[in-house]
């Protein structure tokens, strides 16, 4: 204990009380060494990877004596593979040693460089949108849309399955939330009737849903905006750098750039950054740009993340390889595991989820994966509904058919053991 108050702040807190408790099942079981386990290098396919027995762990065991495993990843938000690409390297290696390691500043203060202005031209072409507007996260970006362009006047028509980010925005907007359920387009639709012609209206929905891996129905969804005069905006996190046309999106594989008014996206997933970004019409950017406090109030991304991002949609512009081979990886995984019997949902893109139900088949999964020379990770409430947790794999385009043959192997073998073994207690006991 190195802390120079004993005040406790937990104490008194609902909230807090049931993180610890779950901390603590999790640990006497076991599991917590297999959240947020520590990678050693390059978080690439190939990845070294310990159990966390330090970040969470009362007693930190000395991390000299920890065990690294390699594993080939399957957890991975590094779609496209580019994450350790050595043009990307060299590129973001140049900004660092030319611009330092941060803007020191916000946006519209000191914290513009060149390469902000660079990639934001980038990838405002690549997106095929007026301008894109980046943030320090896509979580950031979600909050800075909702909070800036909606008020209490407005109501916003948002997916069951949608990101926290979008849930925390609208909340912070003030703005009425509809909550559809999840790609229900006759009750989205049934809604919209019962609004008034003359309130504003949004429609909000996740590209690729993160945890079920299925797409959202954006030509329907088109069609509702159009018919009930709503603007559209398509949160695309996990389809940017992975999904379309050299991985230009949800909304280019669907061709409906003209119809979507706003995309949100990610810079530390398909594309190898961090950050988050905005992708709108011109006056949009303006507004977003004098008026949203994410851009006001939060340091810019680093400048030599600025020139790997660039980099890296210089080289998708000029490889529909990547995407494709991404959609040919996650075709395979999903084909083979289904007829394999195992649960993904309805996953149609690299994010596949296998369902085992109960929270603690999940961490037991991902611990036998683990062990058998395979990351993934274990997903559970309340990042998905009590029942339905799951093991997520997130596919990555740089896959051999060596790796996806001895990836479905093992994932098969495992799930099996794991659905079988009797040894896991209700979901509801873990959370
Ligand atoms: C759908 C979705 N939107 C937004 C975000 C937030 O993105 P970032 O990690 O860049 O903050 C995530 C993160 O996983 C996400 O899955």
């Amino acid at each position: 204990m190195t802390s120079k108050t004993n005040r406790d702040i937990t104490v008194g807190s609902k909230a807090c009380n049931f993180l610890l408790n779950r901390y603590n099942k999790y640990k006497e079981r076991g599991y917590a060494d297999v959240v947020s386990r520590i990678f050693h290098g390059i978080p690439s396919k190939h990845a070294q990877v310990s159990y966390n027995n330090i970040e969470f762990c009362d007693n930190p065991t000395d991390s000299s004596h920890i065990e690294i495993q390699n594993v080939l990843h399957l957890g991975s938000y590094n779609y496209s593979g580019l994450n350790g690409h050595p043009d990307i390297i060299a590129a973001a290696k140049t900004a660092l040693e030319n611009f330092g390691t941060t803007t020191s500043g916000v946006r519209l203060l000191n914290g513009t460089s060149r390469l902000h202005i660079e990639l934001e031209k980038k990838l405002a072409e690549f997106l095929r949108y007026d301008t894109v507007i980046t943030y320090s996260s896509g979580f950031a970006a979600n909050l800075a849309v909702f909070d800036t362009l909606c008020d209490a006047n407005d109501v916003i028509f948002s997916d069951s399955l949608n990101h926290e980010s979008i849930v925390k925005g609208i909340e912070l907007s003030g703005a009425r939330c509809e909550v559809f359920p999840h790609k229900d387009m006759a009750a989205l639709a049934a809604l919209l009737e019962k609004e008034s012609p003359e309130i504003r209206k949004f429609i909000v929905t996740d590209g690729v849903f993160s945890m079920d891996g299925d797409l959202a129905p954006l030509p329907e969804l088109c069609d509702l905006s159009e018919k009930y005069g709503c603007f559209l905006i398509v949160d695309d996190a996990h389809g940017t750098a992975a999904i379309g046309p050299n991985g230009r999106g949800t909304v280019a594989h669907f061709g409906l750039e003209d119809k979507v008014d706003i995309i949100t996206g990610s810079l530390s997933k398909g594309l190898p950054g961090i950050g988050g970004f905005v992708a709108c019409n011109d006056k949009t950017g303006i507004v977003l740009r004098t008026g949203s406090a994410p851009y006001i109030f939060s340091a810019s991304i680093p400048p030599a993340t600025a020139a790997g991002i660039l980099k890296a949609v210089e080289i998708l512009e000029t490889s529909p390889e990547i995407a494709e081979s991404l959609q040919y990886n996650a075709k395979f995984l999903r084909d083979s595991l289904r007829a394999a019997d195992i649960d993904i949902l309805d996953s149609e893109t690299a994010v596949i989820p296998i369902v085992v139900r109960a929270d603690e088949k999940a961490f037991m999964l991902a611990k036998r994966l683990h062990e058998k020379g395979v990351y993934a990770n274990p997903v559970v409430f309340p990042a998905v509904k009590k029942g339905r947790a799951r093991v997520r794999l997130n596919v990555s385009a740089d896959l051999t058919q060596q790796e996806l043959d001895f990836a479905v192997k093992t994932l098969i073998e495992e799930t099996k053991a794991v659905l079988e073994s009797t040894n896991a207690v209700a979901p509801a006991e873990m959370a």
